[in-house]
């Protein structure tokens, strides 16, 4: 019960990664407000296992509005916030000369301009409190190139740079804001790209192929990590970029 008694935000807290660290931070003891559009997969998330503090609210990222009344509805419910994990995010393929304008727009919305929206708002909470946990959901892609996923990897880089500048903001007033970049993970996200492929075992082998061990990660392989970013015995760590990838990065 490492975490008990602290408050978490999980931005997309309703499937995959963030379900995961959701249900893995409140059997840790920690009171979850799970966020994001589709009411009926957080509400999934709340009831999925008995005993656990988990709430939800309906939140769009890229909504100023909705961004604040998340962080209102924790703090009302909580009355702090110890951890923000931004990881809602959306990913679609293409090469850039493809890309319409309006879709890298989205993109940019919800995978930065949302994690930045929800730091604004949580963020004089935890200064008041003397701390608080960020941990950014970036990607491998925010750290190399992908041809056909450009408008993606440009946001996850984006998300990388803003974690290392609020770092460097916030360093002494007890904020720790870090990021994971995690490589391929079983996710409705990775479901969703096989499924667009053209042949979906031949991109499962290229995408596995990829990672040095060979393997696609568990969800609950990127949860231990932000749970990690998150832990009071690791506070002189504070904008690095912690990559899950299966060894990708190490290429
Ligand atoms: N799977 C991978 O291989 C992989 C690798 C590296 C990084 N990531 C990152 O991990 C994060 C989680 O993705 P995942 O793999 O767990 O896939 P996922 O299951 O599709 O999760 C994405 C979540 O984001 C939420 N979301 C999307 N747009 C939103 C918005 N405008 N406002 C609020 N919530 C929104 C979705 O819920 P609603 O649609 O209900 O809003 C969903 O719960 C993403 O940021 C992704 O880029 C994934």
């Amino acid at each position: 019960m490492r975490f008990k008694g602290r408050s978490a935000i999980i931005t997309g807290g309703g499937t995959g990664i963030g379900e995961a660290t959701a249900l893995l931070l409140a059997r840790n003891g920690a009171r979850v407000l799970v966020a994001g559009r589709r009411e009926e997969k957080l509400k999934e998330v709340c009831g999925k296992e008995e005993g656990l503090s988990i709430e939800y609210k309906v939140c769009d990222v890229s909504v100023q509005s909705d961004c604040a009344a998340t962080v209102e509805t924790a703090l009302s419910e909580h009355g702090r916030i110890d951890i923000l994990f931004n990881n809602a995010g959306i990913i679609f393929s293409g090469p850039s000369h493809e890309v319409e304008t309006d879709r890298f727009q989205q993109m940019f919305d919800i995978n930065v301009k949302g994690a930045f929206m929800m730091c604004k708002y949580a963020i004089p909470h935890m200064i008041s409190a003397g701390r608080g946990f960020i941990v950014n959901n970036s990607s491998v892609l925010g750290l190399k190139g992908f041809a056909g996923l450009s408008t993606y990897s440009a946001s996850k880089g984006a998300l990388v740079q803003l974690t290392r500048s609020m770092a460097l903001e916030y360093a002494d007033k007890g904020l720790r804001v870090n990021a994971v970049c995690p490589g391929g993970v079983w996710t409705p996200m990775f479901d969703s790209y096989l499924e667009r492929a053209e042949d979906a075992d031949a991109a499962q082998e290229f995408m596995e192929s990829l990672h040095p061990m060979g393997r696609l990660a568990d969800p609950y392989e990127i949860a231990e990590a932000v749970l990690f970013l998150c832990d009071e015995k690791v506070m002189f760590n504070t904008g690095s970029m912690l990559s899950i990838d299966g060894g990708i990065i190490a290429k």
